[in-house]
């Protein structure tokens, strides 16, 4: 059963243990056992992006993590007929529909729910009605917003690439453009996610903002445990994101 209790839910994406693993084909390292590794370090979700080009996560990675896991999978998914039909015989808890781009090396933005609205719309339902949960990808952005609403996701996965990758003043205005959004994001109705490029250093901020219950975290967390293990690294995740969310509701009360 997902773990609700927390105020603050963690899912760990486990693409690049699988993009380690295809660098010299074989079965090592394997996605599925880190995925196990996550839940006993205190994960609360599995994330996998089974991309077109199948370039990390495999057709059997996922299967194998819909029989193995007992955490909530969220498959991350680009909107096409073939994903779809994927999506819908397995039946993950959540899907996330992202942009995808065979020549980016990662999802470099968000999905233009706006542009996208009437295609997007009817894969939305299908999946609703499969009793899939429905997160759309997007950039912090209230017109991307309403159009994930009036397509009927529940969910929307707020892109934080750009306020990793910017500094300063920039890094700033990135921010307090996520905090904007996910205000907008629970006034319309919608539960609000948030992930993309996020480390040690700059969760805090993020994990601050009270309307985010769930941030997705891999490529850091997946490199991290090279020197400390996975363990180590995803229990230090969760104990930042905890201290900051507790400061900022200490905030909030006082
Ligand atoms: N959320 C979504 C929708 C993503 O596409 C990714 C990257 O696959 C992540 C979160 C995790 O990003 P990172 O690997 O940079 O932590």
């Amino acid at each position: 059963m997902p773990n609700v209790s927390r105020p603050l839910r963690l899912g760990i994406n486990v693409d690049h243990v699988a993009t380690i693993r295809n660098a010299r084909g074989g079965d090592f390292p394997d996605p599925v056992r880190a995925a196990v590794a996550a839940q006993k370090a205190g994960a609360d979700g599995i994330t996998a992006h089974l991309r077109e080009d199948r370039r990390h996560i495999s057709d059997g990675d996922i299967d194998r993590l819909m029989r193995d896991l007992t955490l909530p999978l969220n498959l991350e998914m680009a909107a096409t007929d073939e994903m779809l039909a994927i999506a819908l015989r397995h039946g993950p808890h959540a899907a996330c529909i992202v942009p995808e781009k065979r020549e980016e090396r990662t999802t470099e933005g968000g999905l233009d729910a706006v542009g996208g609205h009437d295609r997007l719309k009817p894969l939305a339902t299908k999946l609703r009605e499969r009793g899939v949960r429905v997160s759309l990808f997007i950039e912090p952005d209230p017109v991307q917003l309403d159009a994930a609403k009036s397509i009927g996701a529940p969910v929307v996965e707020l892109h934080t690439g750009s306020y990793c990758l910017l500094n300063g003043a920039a890094r700033d205005a990135e921010l307090e453009r996520i905090r904007t959004a996910a205000r907008h994001a629970a006034s319309i109705g919608l539960e609000c996610h948030a992930g993309h490029g996020l480390t040690f250093d700059n969760v805090g901020p993020i994990a601050e903002i009270p309307e985010i219950v769930e941030l997705n975290i891999g490529h850091f967390l997946i490199g991290e445990a090279i020197f400390g293990g996975l363990d180590s690294a995803i229990r230090r995740m969760r104990a930042l994101m905890d201290k900051a969310r507790a400061a900022s509701a200490g905030e909030r009360s006082a």
